[in-house]
């Protein structure tokens, strides 16, 4: 029989990884915690319908890439491919509005959207994600961008860049829409993708930031939303770059930045990276007025994001992990037991390390502790058997001492 595989676009993470990604959530309760962001947790799967009406029917996403499947009273199920339509659903079902005026949280964990995998493209991806719910002004915008750049250069991810455009809202998007679409219709219809053919349609600004090179040679001049937006969306848009330039951080103006999720309106952002092959957005976000809205919810604007957390483990260092404090090397069996009852006692005393139970002579023992880089070497010869006693030997300097290991707490 086969070997058993993992399902295609699952992954482990091995413990190099899966460090990494605890760091990224550790770090995440840090700097979130500082902006009045709180920690909400969601389901994986929910009904189906919420992702259409959230996400969006024309979206490739839901067209697409879900991840859907009947449950045994055949309704249709769908595992998460993002965690904000959930957040919302949550936000409406605990009537969380009513209770406060302004909501933050953040979250992270699994996604699933059925791509085509390759490096930094997953059917099974995580991300950390932030909303705010409940207010509408250009600060919040400027705000949300700001930490998500404190929390990138806080897992020490540097050479990246920030995206910003503006996508209009629903009184001037229709127009511009109109203006695209007779744009598009000017071309050579025949030479768009496919898919292009069908969102110039269904979702002309998706057309923008298609990848197909011939795609984006037939936008070149476009009419661009930035110079279409209404005043007031203009004005919003202002204050938002205006507050970024005062903090003295850099970003591009992307007027392509059109984003893959329908909820979006004004302010709409990725942070890129050169650094994680084809793909390059190693976070994104926007404003979504409106969105709790669609789901049956009270009218209330929000904004947020989500970093791809496999990207970011991409292009973050190693975080350091903490080293051992002892390993126990012992001479043969009859030390085993010794071993675990003082190994116990270190711990209880607050102290880190293994024994030596995968047996291997002496001198492997101490070449593994040395892999290990723990401080002290604990050595269980027959001698220190019969005395009660053990070697402690410093890892450092070398230096050696014999003590008793009845009530031993420390090693220094
Ligand atoms: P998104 O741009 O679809 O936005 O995804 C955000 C990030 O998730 C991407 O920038 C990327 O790093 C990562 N990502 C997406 N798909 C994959 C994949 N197949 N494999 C690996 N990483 C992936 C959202 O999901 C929005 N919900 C963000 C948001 C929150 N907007 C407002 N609030």
């Amino acid at each position: 029989m086969d070997k058993i595989s993992t399902v295609k676009g699952f992954a482990d993470h091995l413990p190099e990884e899966a460090a990494q990604f605890s760091f990224m959530g550790e770090t995440a309760q840090k700097v979130f915690g500082q902006y009045g962001y709180r920690e909400i947790h969601v389901p994986i799967l929910e009904y189906t319908e919420l992702f259409a009406r959230g996400i969006g029917t024309e979206t490739d996403v839901v067209q697409k890439e879900m991840f859907t499947f009947p449950d045994r009273k055949d309704r249709s199920l769908t595992m998460r491919p993002e965690a904000t339509a959930g957040i919302m659903r949550s936000y409406i079902e605990h009537s969380i509005h009513a209770k406060e005026s302004i909501s933050k949280f953040f979250t992270y964990g699994p996604m699933f959207r059925y791509e085509r995998p390759q490096k930094g493209r997953m059917r099974q991806f995580h991300q950390v994600n932030c909303e705010c719910l409940g207010a509408e002004q250009p600060q919040v915008d400027a705000e949300i961008i700001l930490m998500l750049m404190h929390y990138l250069n806080s897992l020490g991810i540097k050479d990246i860049g920030l995206e910003l455009n503006t996508l209009g809202c629903k009184e001037c998007r229709p127009a511009y829409r109109e203006t695209l679409k007779a744009f598009l219709k000017k071309q050579k219809v025949e030479e768009f993708c496919e898919d292009c053919q069908r969102r110039m349609e269904t979702n002309p600004l998706r057309v923008l930031d298609c990848k197909v090179p011939g795609c984006k040679a037939l936008t070149q001049g476009a009419p661009e939303i930035a110079d279409n937006v209404c005043p007031s969306c203009r004005e919003h848009f202002a204050t938002v770059k205006g507050l970024l330039d005062e903090s003295g951080l850099q970003y591009r103006l992307n007027s392509r930045l059109v984003r893959g999720l329908d909820y979006y309106n004004r302010t709409t952002f990725e942070v890129v990276s050169g650094n994680i092959g084809a793909q390059t957005s190693v976070a994104g976000g926007g404003r979504y007025d409106g969105l709790v809205a669609s789901l049956d919810g009270p009218d209330v604007p929000g904004v947020g994001f989500a970093c791809g957390m496999e990207r970011l483990a991409m292009v973050m260092p190693q975080p350091a992990v903490q080293t051992p404090d002892f390993y126990i090397a012992v001479l043969d069996e009859n030390a085993l037991n010794p071993a675990l009852a003082l190994a116990q006692n270190l711990r209880a005393a607050g102290l880190a390390g293994v024994c030596a139970f995968a047996s291997g002579s002496m001198k492997s023992q101490l070449r593994s502790a040395t892999r290990l880089s723990v401080r002290y070497c604990l050595i269980l010869g027959g001698n220190e058997l019969e005395n009660g006693t053990v070697i402690i030997k410093n890892m450092e300097n070398g230096e050696q001492k014999e003590v008793k290991r009845q009530g031993l707490r420390s090693l220094g």
